[in-house]
């Protein structure tokens, strides 16, 4: 199969001008190329994700369209599908944004991004999984998978170690190699190796003074030579700054954001430098049959391609799936959770996420929903009318500046593709409004038996183009909360966000928190079937949440961020291993997450010769729920050596008093002086052994 799409592949390349193929290998629409009609070969049509498939633009402007025909499914942003720890649920995510690509008559999806969440500042850290490699990539390579089987590519971004966005088109990533290696480069390797993904996206940033997308070493030594790899590298949108190099480098297609297409360094100023002799047209050959064998795997020039679906039943529901299982519950001290519906009168609801929509947010990542059940929309559809809910915004942002006609993304090469700032109402006159809100917020309180504060963080602060400053909660939501939490003892604290916040003034008197992400459009249903029991939950923290910023190794080792350069000073110790070796106490620990009901970890094998772990677990509670297993080694040659790796995990749901053994295969090769870790978090060990020892 494979050589006859080669061999049909090169036919078609011997056909094809100069100027046809310059036309492949450049944008020649924001987000397409050009195709060659004589010969039947269609233009690449590219669409962002990883929520769902961004709505329709111009070809030629950053202007959407605004037809009615480009509403779709909003899933879950990734790093909620990571607390899921659900393989599963990462094959069917990436399969309903694969379906509705093809519905939407797309060829590359572009998304999934799995860069590591190195600061916790990071603006895109939403579209990120985790912090932890063996995680990203055990949850990026069925996504793709799930993606590619509707005869649509995936496109794995940002390659490589693009892990900030402050001065994200310069920026040069310094690093240790082996670092890079062990830390940065897995996910992207097995998306390669394993997920048999069909397009990658170049980073904007450099790495070791190379600019990514046309880096030799991270396309040509790596991605070609080392992995073997022969689908299409795509550049990020204006991330290439060179004729020659880009020409020359691995990489096969250059986008941007610009709408001077022709002037693109691939297109005339390429085609002028092959017609004086001074690049090869053999250079562009090889991108050309690369992107011809992309079109052949996706069926697109043989009439047997799938056709997709948008906005399907199904769909909607997968997004719910997938929400249900990535609430976290961070604490539950008094057991007020779940709600009792049937004891419920009246609750209220406190704060702007309760309300808020969050779609239309974020960068390229931005979706067109079809709707978006918000949490106090899921509450009250949940409760019916025979409770009484009321909501109080309880805190406010600044104000936006009026937007003018100019989309984020036309500047986005001059300014980084930071959101407009924000104006800042003078300030007394702002203060004295959350004032009112929390007052209003406070008085309405003592009026209801039970009393919900959802808030966190938003697009605003969640963004592409933006770091955060600090983990602070804004708009002065620390001390709305300390006030809530004063007048009424047990308001339930939830925080939506795709990044941790610092929850230090009021975590000691909340006892019940639940953490919640960009849930999808189906967000405020998951919420509510949780906090109502209906729904058993299930997802862990797959990041560290921090105390403060000021705790994380980027910051504390090193350098957390930089204008021109980064250098990664804290090398391995990324997310809870730096935790670990340091003996530093996060907020809630890598892995953390409660459920209703309880689990008892028994009976510890070590099957070296088949390279698994097996254990028992016993759901010891009262109600049926889903538990995480997770597996760590830590290596014993070394008494200084206290950090440990995630090497494996399952997820399993367990009938209230079912007892099962569990099976983790473990990838790598188990070395005699590993210390095996078996527990509900990092720091929730409950099985060690000695792999010598079996
Ligand atoms: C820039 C972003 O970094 C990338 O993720 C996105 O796919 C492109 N813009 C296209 O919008």
């Amino acid at each position: 199969m494979e050589t006859q799409i080669k061999k049909t592949a090169e036919e078609l390349l011997q056909k094809l001008t100069l100027d046809e193929k310059i036309g492949m290998i450049h944008g020649a629409q924001l987000f397409q190329t050009a195709g060659v009609p004589r010969l039947g070969i269609p233009p690449l049509k590219m669409s962002d994700g990883p929520m769902g498939v961004r709505q329709e633009f111009e070809p030629d402007r950053w202007n959407a369209i605004g037809h009615s025909d480009d509403y779709v499914t909003y899933l879950p942003c990734n790093s909620a599908l990571a607390a899921t720890w659900n393989r599963t649920l990462a094959y069917d995510m990436g399969s309903v944004l694969g379906e509705e690509a093809r519905g939407r008559g797309k060829d590359v999806i572009l998304g999934p991004g799995v860069n590591i969440k190195r600061s916790p500042l990071c603006g895109r850290n939403f579209e990120y999984f985790s912090e932890d490699p063996y995680l990203t990539k055990e949850m990026a390579v069925p996504y793709i998978q799930g993606v590619q089987l509707w005869d649509v590519a995936a496109c794995v971004k940002h390659f490589a170690a693009n892990n900030q966005e402050t001065g994200r088109l310069w920026v040069d990533v310094e690093i240790d190699e082996q670092v890079l290696r062990d830390i940065y480069l897995p996910a992207f390797y097995e998306a390669v190796t394993k997920g048999g993904v069909y397009t990658i996206m170049g980073a904007y940033n450099k790495l070791y003074g190379e600019h990514c997308c046309q880096s030799n070493f991270l396309l040509h030594k790596i991605l070609r030579e080392e992995w073997g790899y022969d689908g299409v590298v795509i550049s990020d949108w204006g991330g290439v700054h060179d004729t020659n190099k880009a020409a020359l480098s691995q990489l096969d297609i250059e986008m941007s954001v610009t709408y001077d297409f022709d002037d693109y360094f691939l297109a005339d100023p390429l085609k002028k430098k092959i017609q004086a002799g001074e690049v090869r047209e053999a250079a562009i050959d090889e991108k050309v049959l690369r992107i011809l064998l992309l079109m052949m795997r996706l069926h697109m020039l043989d009439g047997e391609r799938k056709s997709g679906a948008y906005n399907t039943p199904g769909h909607r529901n997968k997004a719910l799936e997938v929400a249900r299982e990535s609430v976290i519950l961070l604490k539950n001290d008094k057991n007020q959770l779940p709600l009792k519906k049937e004891e419920l009168k009246s609750v209220l609801l406190v704060g702007e996420n309760a309300e808020c929509l969050h779609a239309g947010g974020g960068g390229s990542a931005e979706i067109k929903a079809l709707y978006e059940i918000s949490p106090l929309m899921g509450l009250k559809t949940h409760l019916g009318g025979n409770v009484t809910v009321g909501y109080a915004q309880g805190y406010c942002r600044e104000e936006k500046m009026e937007e003018g006609q100019v989309n984020w993304q036309e500047t986005s090469l001059e300014d980084g593709g930071a959101p407009a700032k924000l104006s800042v109402t003078q300030n007394d006159k702002l203060e004295m409004k959350r004032k009112e809100l929390r007052l209003e917020a406070v008085r309405l309180s003592k009026e209801y038996e039970t009393v919900i504060f959802i808030g966190g963080l938003n697009h605003d602060l969640d963004c592409e183009g933006l770091d955060r400053e600090d983990m602070k909660l804004p708009y002065e939501q620390d001390t709305l909360i300390q006030e809530l939490l004063a007048a009424k003892p047990d308001t339930i604290v939830i925080i939506i966000g795709g990044s941790p916040v610092e929850m230090e003034t009021w975590i000691h008197q909340a006892h019940t928190t639940l953490w919640g992400w960009y849930g999808g459009m189906e967000g405020g249903n998951a919420l509510a079937e949780v906090l109502l029991g209906e729904v058993n939950p299930s997802g862990k923290l797959p990041e560290t949440f921090y105390k403060s910023h000021k705790d994380c190794s980027a910051y504390a080792l090193g350098e957390l961020v930089g204008d021109k350069k980064v250098v990664y000073k804290e090398g391995k110790y990324v997310g809870y291993r730096y935790l670990d070796q340091y003996l530093i106490e996060p907020q809630f620990c890598f892995g953390h997450g409660l459920s209703y009901t309880s689990f008892e970890y028994s009976n510890l094998e070590i099957d070296r010769r088949n390279n698994s772990v097996l254990c028992s677990v016993k759901n010891s509670g009262h109600v049926a729920g889903g538990e995480i297993i997770q597996v760590y080694k830590r290596s014993e040659k070394n008494e200084d050596s206290l950090y440990k790796e995630l090497i494996a995990f399952e997820k399993v749901f367990l009938k209230r008093g079912e007892e099962r053994q569990v099976a983790l295969h473990i990838q790598e090769e188990m070395e005699e002086d590993y210390k095996i870790l078996v527990g509900s978090s990092s720091r929730d060990i409950r099985l060690t052994g000695n792999v010598h020892t079996f």
